[in-house]
């Protein structure tokens, strides 16, 4: 690597699956970038943070994924209001030394959400999972004064379960339905949220963060009842670009 060559990567604990080192290295082809490289550091724990920061000097930017959204927030000087509020860091900004978390999977479920859903759409949402993408979809819909409920295997005062959404019938009652759970995804592609896909029908809007496969089983089970539904690429996709722009200020 030369010393001109500003380093950009993905620190996660394991990144086989990633999309982003295939999305930034085609788009730093297609468009001509030159000056730019993006790796991936599989770390085995957050301990290896400030290593891998001495050991790449040349680092001005970093994606974050599971487990250390939330672990590596007290390493970083600055946080964006966003991120705060989620209590999540997906984008890592080094600026002279300075480390500054940001929250762009928040920005790409608002963006991919709002240009789906018709304008002036109203409805309640049901959210399906409570884990770190949650956090996220979870702000832009307060953000956005859409009520939602969440749904988890487990109950508490926040949530109820699947078995309480199918005896309190949400689903009919909820037209926004996000599955923020890993279920349908690669390699386990049958398998689908617990819910009665028989009370879904035509108005209701099936969002799935999970992108692989692109047709996934509650998409499908969804657009069966006539239902519109949407995978979570245009949100991955958005969110690398928020995450360049946030790198690079273009
Ligand atoms: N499109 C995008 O840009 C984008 C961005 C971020 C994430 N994602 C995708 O969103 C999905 C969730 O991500 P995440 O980071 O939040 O994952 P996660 O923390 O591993 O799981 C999210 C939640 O799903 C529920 N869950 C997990 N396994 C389940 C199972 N076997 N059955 C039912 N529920 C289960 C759990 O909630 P409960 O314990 O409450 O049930 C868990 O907290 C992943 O597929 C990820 O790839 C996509």
């Amino acid at each position: 690597m030369t010393g001109l060559v500003k380093q950009l990567g993905l620190i996660g604990k394991v990144l086989s699956h990633s999309f982003s080192k295939s999305y930034f290295n085609q788009k730093f082809d297609t468009l001509g970038i030159t000056g730019y490289r993006y790796d991936l550091f599989e770390l085995e724990s957050i301990d290896e943070f400030f290593p891998l920061l001495a050991a790449h000097p040349q680092l001005v930017g970093l994606n974050v994924t599971i487990p250390y959204k939330q672990q590596v927030m007290p390493f970083l000087e600055e946080i964006s209001d966003e991120a705060g509020k989620i209590g999540a860091v997906n984008v890592i900004k080094i600026e002279h030394g300075k480390l500054s978390g940001y929250n762009s999977d928040y920005y790409g479920f608002k963006a991919s959400l709002l240009s789906w859903l018709p304008a002036g759409w109203q409805g309640k949402a049901l959210i399906l999972g409570t884990g770190g993408a949650s956090l996220a979809v979870i702000n832009v819909l307060k953000d956005c004064n859409i009520p939602f409920q969440l749904v988890s295997r487990q109950s508490g005062p926040d949530r109820v379960t699947y078995e309480e959404a199918e005896e309190l019938d949400l689903v009919s009652s909820h037209q926004l339905i996000i599955n923020s759970t890993p279920l349908g995804m690669q390699p386990n592609i049958l398998t689908a949220p617990a819910l009665n896909y028989q009370k879904i029908g035509q108005n209701h809007f099936l969002y799935d963060l999970v992108y692989n496969p692109e047709t996934t089983q509650f998409m499908r089970l969804g657009s069966n009842q006539g239902a519109r539904v949407k995978n979570g690429l245009e949100m991955l996709e958005l969110q690398a670009e928020k995450s360049w722009e946030i790198w690079t200020g273009r």
